[in-house]
């Protein structure tokens, strides 16, 4: 669909954000990067250590990467959105890679909070302004009832890369 090299990069606790993630990959026929904490998320006591780490903006340790972002025209990056912050995984791969890649496009997963502050969030700390935003929430997602905003999102992004 697209002639320039795509990553979907995103993390997911509960499979929603890479239930997007492999629709957006799907349809660009591209590669994607699923992040791995090695900090247990799972369970009551993961549920909180993901809320705290995310409001505190704390930083984690994540998996060995597969893609190597710098081979990448694009990246798409994608997090659920924890106590109204960016994920801390990926609050972690923007700091780590943030200097190995320019074009991005960012979406997010959340159950009601606005997705403005996440992604001014994003867009601060890769310093980057993405080329096209895509908000869902969790109720759109598990009713498959995303596929509509996920081809406007993508839409949208070749329309600016043609700029
Ligand atoms: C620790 C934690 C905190 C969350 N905080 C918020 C929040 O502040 N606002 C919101 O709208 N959703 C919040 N959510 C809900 C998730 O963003 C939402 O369920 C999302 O779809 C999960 O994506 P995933 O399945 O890819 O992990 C939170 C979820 C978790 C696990």
């Amino acid at each position: 669909m697209f002639s320039i090299k795509i990553l979907v990069v995103f993390y997911s606790r509960s499979g929603r954000t890479k239930k997007v993630a492999e629709a957006i990959s799907d349809i660009l026929k591209c590669d994607k990067e699923e992040i791995f904490d090695t900090k247990s998320r799972e369970g009551i006591l993961g549920f909180l250590s993901a809320g705290s780490d995310a409001n505190l903006r704390r930083l984690t340790t994540i998996k060995e990467i597969k893609n190597t972002p710098s081979l990448y025209d694009l990246l798409i990056i994608g997090t659920p959105i924890w106590s109204s912050n960016i994920s801390t995984p990926i609050r972690t791969y923007l700091s780590l890679y943030k200097e190995d890649f320019e074009k991005v496009a960012f979406f997010c997963n959340r159950l009601g909070s606005d997705s403005k502050k996440v992604f001014v969030g994003m867009k601060n700390l890769s310093q980057k302004t993405p080329l096209a935003l895509l908000e869902l929430t969790s109720r759109e997602v598990a009713r498959d009832q995303y596929m509509q905003k996920v081809k406007e999102f993508i839409k949208n992004l070749k329309e600016e890369l043609k700029k």
